[in-house]
């Protein structure tokens, strides 16, 4: 995704625009990064341009500038940071750069909108509250006390969730993105398959042998060995092994992370829980949360839950309340591996 986005405050969405190459990345069945980082070159002016004409303003109304400075592609990092670099270097403002994994939290903070495409929450998680952190790339639990100070409790120690549901949606056959393609699928199916739970230990997840049983589990309907190539698996599965597999793979996910979710929560004491990253869209995933009696639990619309700018916009609107120090326009560098 290229976006941008113009927030107030830190809680008032003015706009929010995204562009996605995802109909590129659906050629290949995944995301080739040189063909992200290329697209990105060409949408990211006119993204900016696109935020400032929604939101009627121009950009001496803008009081500073934020920036995704890792963890993430280098290349499609390079564009961002180098982009805001120059904004705030020709139109000299200050600069802020933010963990695009703690970033994703403040979609719960956006509290106003003046986009039609987002619903705002009517209030934003008061401190501490227990973060969930689900996406393409990350799946980890943090205990967040301030806007400053937060521990990380649990994390994946291979595969993130979405990339789970992208790999299984690639052996099942379906398209990329996974997440919202092994959904549709598992609604005509039923969990009947016993896989393994995603987790490790009491907060840990590991979503690379739940992925590997669905692999072996579609190999074994089909009769054939593990020498058979797997991207020839989903020609000899039925709709209904399809359905079944994709509704137990998501049943056995969610179910990990409602145990995980659970034992943070319990062991730090904390009633509410707040949700976020592209997995967050998850319907079977909100509705298993809301169903929970014993937190409060926050999530952002749909449309704030993958990847946006709004979120970025929003947490340096809260850095800046919080005098957290500037970067410098002149240095400031890609961290592609940065750890919250
Ligand atoms: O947060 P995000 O946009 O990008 C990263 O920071 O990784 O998350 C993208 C991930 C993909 O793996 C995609 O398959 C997953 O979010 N996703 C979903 C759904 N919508 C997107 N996973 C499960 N259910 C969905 N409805
Ligand atoms: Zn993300």
């Amino acid at each position: 995704e290229t976006s941008a986005s113009i927030v107030s405050s830190g809680n008032e969405l003015k706009s929010l625009v995204v562009a996605s190459s995802s109909d590129f990345h659906v050629l290949y069945g995944g995301i080739v990064p040189e063909i992200a980082s290329r697209k990105q070159l060409e949408l990211i002016i006119p993204v900016v341009d696109e935020s400032l004409k929604k939101a009627k303003l121009k950009m001496s109304d803008i009081s500073a500038i934020a920036v995704t400075e890792g963890p993430g592609l280098a290349g499609s990092l390079l564009i961002g940071v180098l982009t805001a670099r120059n904004l705030a270097l020709s139109f000299n403002k200050p600069l802020y750069a933010v963990n695009h994994v703690s970033a994703h939290i403040y979609a719960n903070f956006i509290t106003k909108s003046h986009d039609k495409s987002v619903k705002p929450l009517k209030n934003s998680p008061s401190f501490p509250f227990l973060g969930v952190i689900i996406s393409g790339g990350h799946c980890q639990t943090v205990l967040f006390e301030n806007h400053i100070k937060y521990k990380v409790i649990g994390r994946t120690l291979d595969d993130a969730i979405g990339e789970a549901f992208d790999k299984v949606a690639k052996i099942l056959g379906l398209p990329y993105p996974g997440g919202p393609n092994i959904s549709k699928c598992a609604l005509n199916g039923k969990n009947i398959y016993d896989f393994p739970l995603a987790i490790v230990n009491r907060y840990d997840f590991s979503f690379s042998g739940l992925k590997t049983a669905v692999l072996r589990k579609a190999q074994s309907l089909i009769g054939k060995d593990y020498n058979f190539p797997s991207y020839k698996l989903a020609k000899a599965l039925s709709e209904a092994q399809k359905a079944n597999l994709a509704a137990s793979f998501e049943a056995t996910a969610i179910k990990s992370l409602i145990i995980q979710i659970n034992n943070a929560a319990k062991d730090y004491q904390v009633n509410k829980i707040v949700l976020a990253g592209g997995v967050a869209a998850n319907n079977k995933i909100r509705q298993t949360l809301l169903s929970l009696k014993d937190f409060e639990v926050y999530m952002p619309d749909i449309n704030l839950c993958t990847d946006n700018a709004a979120f970025v916009a929003s947490m340096a609107g809260y850095k800046i309340k919080n005098k957290i120090s500037k970067s410098d326009p002149l240095t400031l560098d890609i961290k592609p591996n940065l750890k919250m």
